[in-house]
């Protein structure tokens, strides 16, 4: 695992849009991996500036998001769809046709996962993924678990989860249950990955994603075995580890 600590959230950002500009420049037409939640917000921020800028190009890739909830339509303002809208994809200039999530309210969702993982792989893989961690070690939301997951699939979410995800809505009983995610074996196909992790709450599991045995227990530990991996951290997510 290639490691790069720096100061803050800003910083780590800062070299997280480097690496997806630097992908930008030797794929025009690449395929990028991306994660939900608060710790993309500054590099959303930082790619949106670039594309404004001009020294970030996006008008041949193709997205594909980790995950979304399941029951919540795209419209609905917590979804993982209108998240991407509102915080990058409006601001970068892609189309709708580029970008891939899955669908929330599919009826037949193995059918929606199947339809999901044949997209990746007609789109050639991915060349980028983006990734942010959960306090249990979830990427994606492949929670922890017996086995590692393989394709896009359906999962229901721990408490933990729950509870983490709670601050979005206005009551516990409107937080989504179960989630569509890339399997852990989808995210692993990745050409190069990219995981950000910031403030001393990370700091735990940053020291078992690194140093911990490889197990579904702790599904991020899984990225020690990938051969290009870059671990962004700020110096609280980076406490643990003795570098
Ligand atoms: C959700 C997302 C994950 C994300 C995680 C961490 O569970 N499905 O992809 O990594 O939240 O969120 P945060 O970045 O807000 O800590």
């Amino acid at each position: 695992m290639h490691i790069i600590v720096r100061e803050n959230a800003q910083e780590i950002c800062e070299v997280a849009a480097a690496l997806v500009r630097a992908q930008l420049l030797r794929k025009p037409n690449c395929v990028l991996g991306l994660p939900t939640g608060s710790t993309p917000l500054p590099l959303y921020a930082e790619l949106a500036r670039l594309a404004a800028a001009g020294q970030a190009d996006f008008s041949q890739v193709t997205t594909f998001n980790l995950d979304e909830y399941v029951g919540l339509p795209r419209e609905h303002e917590q979804s993982y769809h209108n998240f991407m809208w509102t915080n990058l994809f409006s601001k970068i200039g892609v189309r709708p046709e580029q970008v891939n999530l899955p669908s929330g309210i599919a009826t037949d969702t193995a059918a929606e996962c199947a339809r999901y993982e044949a997209a990746i792989d007609a789109a050639g893989g991915v060349d980028l993924q983006v990734l942010g961690i959960g306090h249990n070690g979830h990427i994606g939301f492949n929670e922890p678990a017996e086995a590692f997951s393989e394709q896009t699939c359906m999962v229901e979410l721990t408490p933990s989860t729950i509870q983490a995800n709670r601050r979005f809505f206005e009551t516990e009983a409107d937080v989504p249950r179960r989630a569509l995610t890339m399997g852990i074996r989808t995210i692993f196909r990745a050409k190069e990955i990219l995981l950000i992790a910031y403030g001393a709450a990370k700091a735990d599991i940053i020291r078992q994603t690194v140093c911990g045995p490889i197990q579904p227990g702790v599904p991020s530990s899984v990225l020690q075995l990938h051969s290009n991996v870059h671990l962004l951290l700020d110096r609280e997510a980076a406490a643990a580890l003795s570098l």
